[in-house]
């Protein structure tokens, strides 16, 4: 047997959640429903089939591997310079590349915990220390656990290469707001670069939630990053964003991506999701509108869930967790399950959701959750 690295031989293996055809066969039922990655339950707008489509007849050459349309649309969109933007297969494509880019051996990658899955591996993938800093605890029936700032500041040391701020949180939903974020900014040095995670960025309601790329002007040593797998509807398309207030951060992360892997069908794909940006936030308004239904329904079964600002709820179960999200696999509904903490689930359409309700109500009929 070749001998692996240690580090990369001790990784878990990535486990997606249960495809739900599988689960529909395995369970003898017409359909299952899947409430457990945060896409987003549309399938991709008229204008963006047609997109892929035109693009599709010319996939026999490999895709232009600067993103020249697409980068420059986003430039436009946001009133950057093509110079500041990245484009990668996915926003997971670009913490990796963050991650090599800054870091290694003898540095650190500071971010909250809990938080986005992949946060703890990027450490494990370059040799950097991970440097994992606990939520602050929710209230029971009040909000639910969000960044602590402060101590993510105190955790920032001279060997702190990257700082991940997920805003709004993946899994709680909770969003930090612009006074404290500021005073944040100004507190990290500028050896640190600061990268706010905005991949729910397009659900956010609350005004106080300030958008990151307003943030960054003036900040050298701040980056925000941004997919085209949730609001924009193409998880299954791979593309994703940076966008760095300093070109030099821009050019760093570019030097470490993999040539070629942003397909020619998502560029364009991209690209005209960006033109048919109205529809999309239309898409949005409905699951926020749908959001807010299912967090009053839960409310309403005792479940004490506090208000999200991305496009999932977050159901603070704690002990029961694993249980419960086996219980609702077992009814055909599929949840990502944080064992020991909560079960995220993300919002469907309105006929999934209310199937996941009824679900719920069997399941916690015998045992309801504590407010
Ligand atoms: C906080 C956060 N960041 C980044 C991503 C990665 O998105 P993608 O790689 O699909 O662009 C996700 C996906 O779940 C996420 O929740």
């Amino acid at each position: 047997m070749v001998t692996p690295r240690p580090a990369v031989a001790a990784m878990p293996a990535y486990r997606p959640g249960r495809n739900p055809a599988d689960l529909a066969r395995e369970l003898g039922v017409d359909r299952a429903v899947k409430l457990a990655s945060n896409e987003v339950a549309f399938p991709p707008l008229p204008e963006v089939v047609a997109a892929i489509a035109a693009a599709a007849g010319e996939t026999n050459r490999y895709p232009d591997n600067g993103a020249t349309l697409l980068t420059a649309a986003l430039a436009e969109r946001y009133g950057v310079a093509p110079a500041q933007v990245v484009v990668g297969a996915g926003a997971v494509s670009l913490c990796e590349q963050l991650a090599w880019s800054y870091t290694g051996p003898g540095t650190s990658i500071v971010f909250a915990w809990r938080s986005f899955e992949m946060y703890p591996l990027l450490g494990e993938l370059t040799g950097a220390r991970s440097v994992p800093v606990p939520l602050v605890p929710g209230t029971p029936g009040g909000p639910a656990d969000t960044h602590d700032l402060d101590a993510l500041a105190a955790a920032v040391d001279g060997t702190t290469r990257v700082v991940l701020v997920c805003n709004p949180n993946n899994p709680t939903g909770t969003a930090v707001r612009r006074p404290e974020l500021e005073r944040f900014l100004d507190t990290v040095p500028d050896t640190t670069l600061v990268v706010l995670d905005e991949a729910y960025r397009e659900f956010v309601t609350d005004p106080g939630v300030p958008d990151g790329l307003e943030l960054m002007r003036g900040r050298p040593n701040v980056a925000v990053l941004r997919t085209f797998s949730k609001a924009w509807g193409l998880a299954g398309l791979r593309v994703g964003y940076l966008i760095a207030e300093d070109p030099a951060v821009a050019d760093l992360v570019r030097r470490t991506h993999v040539p070629f892997s942003v397909s020619m069908l998502a560029q364009a794909a991209g690209v005209a999701a960006l033109a048919s940006e109205d529809e999309v936030r239309e898409r949005c308004a409905a699951v926020v509108a749908e959001r807010d239904r299912l967090t009053a329904a839960l409310r309403g079964r005792g479940v004490p869930v506090a208000d999200s600002q991305a496009n999932f709820v977050w159901l603070p179960l704690g002990g029961r967790t694993a249980e419960v999200a086996a219980a609702l696999e077992a009814r055909a509904v599929i949840t990502r399950p944080f064992p020991g903490d909560g079960l995220r689930v993300t919002v469907g359409t309105p006929e999934e959701d209310d199937v996941f309700l009824a679900a719920l109500d069997t399941v916690l009929g015998a045992a309801p959750v504590a407010g």
